[in-house]
């Protein structure tokens, strides 16, 4: 079975000094986890974060990234620099980022060309706003950002995306989109993907799902069959509480594996 993703998205909290502390006291809370455990950080903690997690199953991804090379564009981070601090994952297409900063599937679809071809894995965030889920436009509105967002992308370059299904309607406000809804919208994806690539393909992509998750709620939707893992903002910034998030996504093989070498170390 493979690994499930557990992301962090801090959004724009915490400083230098607590990201370096927060990556410290999950590094060893963590250490005997087979998840695929990553933290997306303010840009200007990339280094420390990546500093602190050198040798450990933790990776650190950047928040957005600009779809340009070097050059004229104040206040921006491409890809390249990203890399050359040592991430190796990005969040495209957030809905903070498509609401705050206009970002439309177009841009977004560059910047995961960008993400893609400097190595990075891409961390597609896709979802419908509370009009579109009481117009029933959710289909219609996945399928948009689906098909935009990975134009031109080649069925190769699939294994490098993770897509996140994220309502905005369910993103910090407490209301957590029900174990149906998600479910649905994940066969939705795939059925998509389908279309666009093939059913293989469309099986390989690795769905996650973002929205009011905390250490509470999660035991509940990890147990959803058709799901790849989390996109956690407001519970991540508390490392208990990921921790726990982590734990529910933490494969059965491992924590038997754990309880053995813990029985002989007594
Ligand atoms: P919350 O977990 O705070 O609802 O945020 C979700 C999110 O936006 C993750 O990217």
């Amino acid at each position: 079975m493979s690994k499930k993703y557990v992301i962090a998205n801090f959004k724009m909290n915490k400083l230098d000094a607590e990201v370096g502390n927060y990556v410290d006291e999950l590094k060893e809370k963590v250490k005997d986890m087979d998840l695929e455990i990553i933290l997306s950080v303010p840009f200007v903690s990339i280094k420390t974060a990546v500093w602190h997690a050198q040798g450990t199953n933790i990776s650190i991804a950047g928040q957005n990234l600009n779809e340009n090379d070097f050059g004229a564009f104040t206040g921006e981070i491409n890809a390249e620099m990203l890399c050359a601090v040592g991430a190796n994952a990005v969040l495209v297409g957030h809905s903070e980022r498509r609401n705050h900063f206009k970002e439309t599937d177009v841009v977004i679809n560059k910047k995961i060309m960008k993400g893609l071809r400097s190595g990075l894995l891409s961390v597609l965030c896709v979802g419908e706003t509370l009009f579109d889920k009481k117009n029933n436009l959710t289909t219609q509105v996945l399928q948009k950002q689906i098909t935009e967002s990975l134009n031109s992308i080649y069925a190769n370059e699939l294994s490098h995306i993770v897509i996140a299904y994220e309502p905005v309607w369910a993103i910090g406000t407490g209301v957590i989109a029900s174990k149906e809804e998600i479910s649905n919208a994940i066969k939705t994806i795939r059925s998509l993907l389908v279309d666009l690539y093939d059913e293989k393909i469309a099986s390989e992509v690795k769905v996650i799902y973002g929205g009011s998750i905390n250490e509470k709620n999660v035991k509940d939707i990890s147990s959803i069959s058709n799901i790849d893992g989390v996109l956690v903002g407001g519970a991540s910034l508390d490392v208990d509480k990921f921790y726990k998030i982590a734990c529910a996504f933490n494969t059965e093989k491992k924590t038997k594996k754990k309880t053995k070498s813990e029985q002989k170390s007594k």
